[in-house]
């Protein structure tokens, strides 16, 4: 496992799963180009989660499941669940590395709920790595996708309200779904849906987490 280098900000992200359609900054723009390791040399990748990766999804949501910050789940419900993920991986530059490899420092979830939302999920940096701007990018590239689904609305439930607030999320009051949506999504045998739906049995999961919005 790769210790972490201190103190830096990636210069360097790639994400490997978005659409060709979506615009790209100056900044990711030139990361792309010449593919520049950041100063202390480590480049991260935003890509679509394999079978190989719900190990390591599952040590990074575990101590948070355990914390009550995400909801656990089952290995079954990782693997069926499994091309909702991304993940991101850091390692040396592929120049030196060559393609592959690197250690995943962070995962997140895009789960849609109905035809104009979904709902980012399960979504942690490993917490040796937070604060590089790993997160951001991660949420960028799932809202990314949302909108390649032709989603319009994401919705997430989470304590970390400044993260989402600075990725443009504003907090909201119970669902927002219309009552005929709402009766239909009753019908969903995923817990994520019965936080989304505010359920009375699975309060005590949701105690102290904020219900936020990004309108893309
Ligand atoms: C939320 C979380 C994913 C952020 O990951 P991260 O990789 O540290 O995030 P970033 O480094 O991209 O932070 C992005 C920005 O938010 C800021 N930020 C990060 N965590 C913050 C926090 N807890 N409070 C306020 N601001 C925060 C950073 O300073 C950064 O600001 P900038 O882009 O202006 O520099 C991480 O703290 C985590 O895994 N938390 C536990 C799981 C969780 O709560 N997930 C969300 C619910 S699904």
């Amino acid at each position: 496992m790769m210790s972490q280098p201190a103190g830096h900000r990636p210069h360097d992200f790639i994400d490997s799963g978005h659409s060709p359609r979506r615009p790209q900054s100056a900044g990711e723009g030139a990361a792309r180009a010449d593919n520049a390791a950041g100063p202390d040399g480590i480049e991260f990748e935003v890509r679509r989660a394999r079978t190989s990766d719900v190990k390591t999804i599952r040590r990074l949501v575990e101590p948070l499941a355990e914390d009550r910050i995400l909801l656990g789940k089952d290995a079954v419900s990782y693997f069926e669940g499994l091309q909702e993920f991304k993940i991101v991986t850091a390692g040396p530059t592929r120049a030196v590395a060559g393609n592959g490899g690197g250690e995943t420092v962070a995962c997140g979830a895009l789960h849609v709920l109905w035809e104009d939302l979904a709902e980012v999920r399960t979504v942690a940096t490993d917490a040796r790595w937070r604060g590089r701007g790993i997160g951001r990018r991660l949420i960028e590239s799932l809202l990314a996708d949302a909108a390649d689904l032709g989603v319009r609305r994401v919705f997430c439930l989470t304590f970390e309200v400044s993260f989402f607030t600075g990725l443009g999320f504003t907090p909201i009051d119970g669902a927002p779904v219309e009552p005929d949506v709402y009766a239909e999504l009753l019908r969903s045998h995923d817990e994520g849906v019965a936080e989304f739906l505010d359920l009375a049995r699975v309060k005590p999961n949701t105690l102290g987490n904020t219900r936020m919005l990004k309108i893309l």
